[in-house]
């Protein structure tokens, strides 16, 4: 049986399928649980997803990742940036390579979109692996700032920012 890993843009017929996805990736975690399905309906309602991919084996959703715009300023000007969030993996599938691949080529898709910058809170023996740095991170005013905010050029020969501000889209402030 060809377990090839498949990743496509999601569409709005995926809705229910990523929904469950999240549920269930985020059931045994510390995190938002239920909260990071309703993340990704509120983003996607108020247009603030940048870019929305699945993975597929044999048919089946194994996997999801969220990139939406921020609102960031880095030296006094405004900076094309995206927030990855959230990044789900179906718990059967975990540990196979799927969150990577689905990270990866959403960078990918952000450069083509001529996003500069990416941000994310999470693990740090995770993110790094993919250029997200939490030494770039403490240069940027967040509500996010601490030790879990990492930040990263998509352009990895860009001059890093001195300093500036990132904000995550409106729909993360709504979160309960
Ligand atoms: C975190 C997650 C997206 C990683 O995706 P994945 O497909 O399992 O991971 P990959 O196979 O691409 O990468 C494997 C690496 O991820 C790490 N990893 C795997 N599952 C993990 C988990 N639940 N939490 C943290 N790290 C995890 C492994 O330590 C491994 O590291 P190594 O390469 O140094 O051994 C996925 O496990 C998941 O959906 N977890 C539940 C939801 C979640 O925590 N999302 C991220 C919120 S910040």
């Amino acid at each position: 049986m060809s377990e090839e890993l498949g990743i496509r843009a999601a569409t709005a017929a995926d809705a229910k399928a990523v929904d469950a996805l999240i549920r269930a990736a985020f059931a045994g975690t510390d995190f938002g649980h239920q909260g990071e399905a309703e993340l990704v309906r509120m983003i996607e309602a108020d247009g603030d997803a940048l870019v929305s991919l699945v993975a597929e084996r044999c048919g089946d959703i194994v996997g999801h990742v969220l990139f939406s715009r921020m609102d960031v300023e880095a030296d006094g000007d405004a900076v094309a940036a995206a927030g990855l969030a959230p990044v789900s993996v179906a718990p059967d599938r975990q540990g196979q390579g799927v969150g990577t691949a689905l990270i990866r080529a959403g960078l990918d898709v952000l450069r083509e979109q001529g996003v500069a910058m990416s941000f994310v809170l999470g693990h740090d023996d995770y993110y790094p692996r993919f250029g997200y740095s939490p030494r770039l991170a403490t240069r940027f005013v967040s509500h996010f700032s601490g030790p879990h905010f990492m930040a990263m050029m998509l352009d990895s020969a860009a001059e890093w920012p001195q300093g500036g501000r990132a904000d995550y889209a409106p729909a993360f402030g709504r979160l309960g």
